[in-house]
């Protein structure tokens, strides 16, 4: 088993990265110690424009808030993606398998770009490509991440596959995207019909993982929700977007179903359900960022912590990266 996951070092972390994604990393890790790699991804983040001085120390606190929240680099590897070469090179060799075809169908690029795509960095509509490289660099087996992640990891596939195929060799292992179940896609607090993001322009649509406890209580407590009271079974919200999503969030932070949380809460309305949902998610997350406030008194210790981690991805990355040359006729 080769667990590989990334996140881009762009903003925040929010509660819909924490839920969707880092809680099943860490329980990966836990399951798995010594089989998992986990890494920011500064070179997707450089793919629409960034400010140099904002994206270098996003990539420490992205790490620090990675730790606080359960990794641990001795268990796992924990790098950037500009320390290991291999990510962009095999990109290259990938993006000549890749079929601009593939590419178009990608919706996230259609969002990402909007209205303007001739004027999109080519790096953009080439995300998808780097992004299997990330993955099939490690021969990775499991990949977790959010439900948005899903049709990149479907391209990851149709790329292993078709460069395998072309080349008659067993280059790449296929990987296996892992959806969580509980949180898959957590969305906005201002709009049901849209996922949590960390471009979103309103910082109310969001818990990012630093908020106080006080901007958390406030949040939640302005989220957008409808008049009705909680129904007794998590069918019941069916076309209640709002409610359903901050049931969701409940659930995933307790650890209980959908449908117990309807039961305990089952006619009350929001005025009573929101208190207990945020006093769990301050529960939760405040000592993340204590603990995240700790270990960014010491930056070179986390500078320390990516070169080690990037030095044990480079040598788990170097052979599969000799294998895909060869396949092609390249002598690196
Ligand atoms: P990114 O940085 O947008 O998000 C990191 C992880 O958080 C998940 N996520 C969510 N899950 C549930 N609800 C949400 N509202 C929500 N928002 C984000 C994402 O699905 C993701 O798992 N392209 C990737 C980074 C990447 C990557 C990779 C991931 C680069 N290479 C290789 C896996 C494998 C991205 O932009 O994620």
């Amino acid at each position: 088993m080769r667990v590989v996951s990334g996140i881009q070092p762009t903003g925040n972390l929010h509660l819909g990265n924490y839920l969707g994604a880092i809680v099943q990393w860490v329980a990966m890790q836990d399951a798995h110690p010594g089989e998992c790699l986990f890494f920011l991804a500064d070179l997707h983040a450089i793919t629409v424009r960034n400010d140099p001085a904002v994206l270098s120390s996003n990539v420490r606190e992205l790490t620090a808030a990675l730790i606080a929240s359960g990794i641990d680099p001795d268990r796992s590897i924990l790098f950037n993606q500009t320390r290991v070469p291999q990510h962009s090179e095999l990109a290259w060799l990938l993006m000549c398998t890749a079929r601009i075809g593939w590419l178009n169908r990608m919706t996230q690029f259609k969002e990402k770009s909007g209205k303007d795509r001739e004027g999109a960095s080519i790096g953009l509509f080439g995300y998808p490509v780097l992004q299997a490289a990330d993955v099939l660099l490690y021969q990775a087996t499991h990949v977790p991440v959010g439900e948005d992640q899903k049709q990149h990891l479907e391209l990851a596939r149709d790329i292993a596959t078709k460069f395998n195929l072309d080349t008659g060799t067993e280059t790449f292992t296929l990987p296996e995207p892992m959806i969580g179940t509980i949180a898959p896609r957590v969305m906005s607090l201002r709009d049901g019909s849209s996922k949590m993001s960390k471009s979103d322009p309103s910082d109310m649509s969001r818990i990012n993982l630093m908020d106080d406890d006080d901007l958390i209580a406030q949040k939640f407590r302005k989220a957008r929700t409808d008049a009705e009271p909680l129904p007794g079974e998590a069918a019941g919200l069916a076309d209640r977007p709002e409610a359903a999503n901050l049931v969701g969030i409940y659930a995933a932070m307790s650890g209980i179903s959908r449908d117990q949380v309807c039961a305990e809460f089952a006619g009350k309305g929001f005025g009573a359900f929101k208190p207990a949902l945020a006093d769990l998610a301050v529960a939760k997350l405040s000592p993340i960022r204590s603990r995240f406030a700790e270990l960014m008194q010491d930056v070179p210790a986390i500078d320390r912590i990516l070169e080690d981690g990037a030095a044990r991805a480079r040598a788990l990355a170097a052979p599969t990266l000799a294998t895909a040359q060869q396949a092609l006729g390249l002598h690196g």
